[in-house]
């Protein structure tokens, strides 16, 4: 950690995500990133999240020891048994930008985001903040641009998706001028119609390849709407992304036509285990650095630990996804068929319906005793990085895809809703990763892509996975592209608090 050497304080940053896991995670590894470098930073969650993360983590502890960083909190406006997942996500969405827009600038404007200690004094442990010279708020939220430009105090947004999802948001207004955009609705599209409106993706993107976002409850022109938000990243000061230069170059280059001052910081997690590194163990790194809004089952580690290597298929769809207890089934059947170990995470909140087949077959409940795990929520870096995995049945959430790309795991992808299914297209089509099974939920399917991953494709993936892993891991050391970038974050951040004490 970078001393203070001088009686004025270090920049104060403002980190603001989305009230999501995916988002929640990647912007606490950058938060801890800058308080690492002797940073002043302000964590803010909505009420409902902090919460969470405050139960099932020790992040208190861990952010306790960085002077100067404090967590704050904020209303997202919903009451506390509203779902806020899954197709009940869009009115936590809206209700932000009624609610917590306001009370973020008057947050600001007060001096409620600088440090007090219990007796309301200003010096809480001799840590004294100045006031917040910027903002790095999470990129779909618009409101923050809002609000500092406002105040005069720069936005840095942070977009939590791959910069090929974003890029494909970012040329919906084309695609729509053209009259390009599927009626998935009228169920006469053809969903392997090449769209050709968004440049360099000419010859492989498919309709089936864009973003769904009618499942995220929004009812008219969903994606016109993503797309005319993704487009105010151009107000924002700079755009960070949780990716590297070696993986998504081509589309960086024509995402930097529009929004030059670009950061490319990933794989943030193992950039922050990098420079943790030296400091304690991996494993200690690892077990410590939980972000998780969820209940780890730690036991599945025990169970990892004990299984060949590379042979068990880790299955898990994010924090937000839903399935069906039919689909459920069909992937059950599928991984028992495959007579393949796995390691299945299925949340509380993640099946919903009816139930056709009736009762649980025995041979389902005896093949998962013999070669199968299931949890509620796991530690996933972990889990990816354990000897004993080989393969990730994902939904193709970003941090899940990026976090198998650096441990060297090939994927099969059945993605839920919005980037997900332009992650799983790039996996397939264009890294070489590992497998598309979007808009297919059969067990026959999911038995021979198991196999094909875990047995008789296994040399064809571990070669691009080996590699993509290899450029990953350099992005992150000393002189690689992320690590370089940070540190030019970090000083930009810098350069603004001084520019704004002229
Ligand atoms: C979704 C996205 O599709 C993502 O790209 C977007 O930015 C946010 O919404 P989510 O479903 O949360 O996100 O998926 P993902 O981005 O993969 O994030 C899930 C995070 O939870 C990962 O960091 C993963 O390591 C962690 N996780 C998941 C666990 O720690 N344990 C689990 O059991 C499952």
């Amino acid at each position: 950690m970078e001393e203070e050497t001088s009686n004025v304080p270090p920049p104060h940053v403002l980190i603001f995500p989305l009230p999501a896991q995916g988002h929640v995670n990647s912007m606490l590894k950058l938060a801890e990133l800058l308080a690492l470098s002797g940073l002043h930073v302000t964590f803010l969650n909505t009420d409902y999240n902090q919460d969470r993360l405050f139960r099932h983590t020790n992040v208190q502890a861990r952010f306790g020891g960085f002077p100067g960083f404090q967590f704050k909190i904020i209303p997202d406006g919903l009451p506390v048994e509203h779902p806020r997942g899954g197709d009940h996500f869009y009115e936590m969405f809206k209700s932000m930008n009624l609610v917590t827009k306001p009370l973020l600038r008057e947050m600001l404007v007060s001096s409620k985001l600088q440090y007090y200690d219990d007796s309301g004094s200003i010096t809480a442990n001799n840590i004294r903040s100045g006031p917040v010279n910027c903002i790095i708020a999470d990129g779909i939220l618009t409101f923050p641009i809002d609000v500092g430009n406002e105040l005069g105090i720069p936005v840095i947004h942070f977009r939590t998706i791959s910069a090929c999802a974003f890029w494909i948001y970012f040329s919906v207004p084309d695609m729509d001028e053209a009259g390009e955009l599927p009626n998935i609705t009228s169920g006469k599209e053809d969903m392997d119609r090449i769209i050709t409106r968004v440049p360099g993706m000419e010859t492989f993107l498919r309709c089936r390849d864009l973003p769904n976002v009618n499942r995220i409850g929004l009812q008219e022109n969903p994606l016109q709407l993503i797309g005319e938000l993704t487009r105010q990243s151009t107000r924002a000061h700079a755009l960070i992304f949780n990716t590297f230069e070696d993986l998504e170059r081509p589309v960086l280059s024509h995402i930097r036509t529009h929004c030059p001052q670009i950061y490319t910081i990933g794989p943030l997690h193992a950039l922050l285990k990098h420079k943790l590194g030296s400091k304690t163990t991996t494993l200690a790194v690892q077990s410590q650095s939980s972000n998780s809004l969820f209940q780890e089952d730690r036991n599945c580690i025990t169970w990892l630990d004990a299984q060949p290597l590379k042979s068990v298929i880790y299955v898990s769809f994010g924090s937000l996804a839903k399935m069906t207890k039919y689909e459920m089934r069909e992937f059950w059947y599928g991984l028992i068929h495959s007579k393949k170990r796995f390691l299945w995470v299925i949340r509380a909140d993640m099946v919903d319906g009816k139930d056709e087949d009736g009762q649980i077959q025995v041979e389902l409940v005896e093949g998962t005793k013999e070669r199968g795990y299931m949890a509620e929520w796991v530690p996933q870096e972990e889990v990816l990085a354990h000897p004993a995995v080989g393969g990730f049945f994902t939904h193709s959430g970003w941090n899940s895809t990026i976090e198998s790309i650096i441990a060297g795991v090939p994927m099969i992808c059945w993605p839920y809703f919005a980037d997900q299914q332009v992650n799983s297209r790039f996996v397939s089509e264009v890294w070489k990763l590992g497998m598309d099974m979007k808009d297919v939920c059969d067990r026959v399917v999911v038995e021979k892509m198991v196999n094909d991953l875990m047995a008789k494709r296994r040399e064809e993936f571990i070669k691009s996975t080996d590699t993509m892993a290899r450029l990953a891991r350099e992005s992150v050391s000393e002189g690689g592209y992320s690590y370089c970038n940070l540190e030019r974050l970090i000083e930009d951040i810098r350069l603004m608090s001084t520019v704004g004490e002229k």
